[in-house]
């Protein structure tokens, strides 16, 4: 993709990787909007970067995701860009869950990261086809590839993400509208604060994929991810069972 120019929307875009690639994209030359749920964290990323346009959304509610295409593409109709990156991540024991009590909770995850990527991507997809040069960024993870036993919902929503990015791919390809998979590994940001795990650090991360976008790859991964990849399913078993084993008591 080119990297300046651009008008791009950012989902998730106040905190962690999305700020960090807001952060980058704005000096590179492009007018970025974010969106997320909390208003001072967006006020926050705001005083750190006095150019970007922050907009409140909860991507979990249908209305919501209409209501931010709509927004964006009447306020900025130049956009070309849609980088869905907006994600969550719960660890739970299938033993241990309530999900007739709480199917509130575990299905908020399902929303988050594949409901509002999916139709934001359905909605995005005909009015970039209008345009010269268009992308659609799909924040997936490298435990799309190699499933995070303590997260079984959230691997199993990037596996989708993933399987849905190439279809994209696939069915976009006589269009000007490209489509990149970035698989991240794990990241040192709040998200991964919260599991108390160690990860790579974010500017060194996000430095990484923007020279591989610079380079024009379509499927990104970094450090570990990009084995993870590539790996064959004996491999991935044994990879997934080793990660198990390590991490099993943290649920
Ligand atoms: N960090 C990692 O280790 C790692 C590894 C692989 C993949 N990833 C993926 O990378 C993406 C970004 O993660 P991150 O590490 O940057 O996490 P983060 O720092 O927790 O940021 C998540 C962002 O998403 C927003 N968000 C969450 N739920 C939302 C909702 N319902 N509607 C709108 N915005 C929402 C958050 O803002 P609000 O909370 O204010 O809404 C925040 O801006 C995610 O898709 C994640 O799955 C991360």
């Amino acid at each position: 993709m080119k990297l300046s120019g651009n008008t791009i929307l950012i989902t998730g875009g106040s905190t962690g990787i999305g700020l960090a690639f807001a952060e980058r994209f704005i000096k590179a030359g492009n007018t970025v909007i974010v969106c997320g749920r909390r208003e001072k964290v967006l006020q926050n990323a705001k005083e750190k970067l006095p150019n970007l346009i922050t907009r409140i959304s909860d991507l979990t509610i249908e209305f919501e995701r209409a209501a931010l295409f709509d927004w964006v593409t009447s306020n900025y109709p130049d956009v070309n860009v849609l980088i869905n990156n907006a994600g969550i991540q719960q660890s739970f024991n299938v033993l241990k869950a309530d999900s007739k009590k709480d199917w509130g909770y575990f299905s908020k995850e399902i929303s988050t990261n594949l409901e509002a990527p999916f139709q934001l991507s359905m909605l995005f997809a005909p009015f970039f086809a209008n345009k010269k040069e268009a992308t659609i960024i799909n924040v997936t993870s490298g435990l799309a590839f190699t499933p995070f036993v303590i997260a079984p919902i959230y691997s199993a929503t990037k596996a989708a993400l993933h399987s849905f990015t190439v279809s994209l791919r696939h069915q976009l390809s006589d269009t000007s509208i490209e489509v990149i998979e970035v698989a991240p590994p794990a990241v040192n940001t709040d998200f991964l604060n919260g599991a108390g795990l160690p990860g790579e650090p974010l500017d060194a991360f996000a430095d990484g994929i923007f020279k591989e976008l610079e380079e024009g790859k379509n499927e990104i991964g970094y450090g570990t991810s990009v084995n993870r990849l590539r790996m064959s399913r004996d491999e991935i078993d044994e990879y997934v069972e080793k990660s198990y084993q390590a991490t099993k008591n943290l649920i």
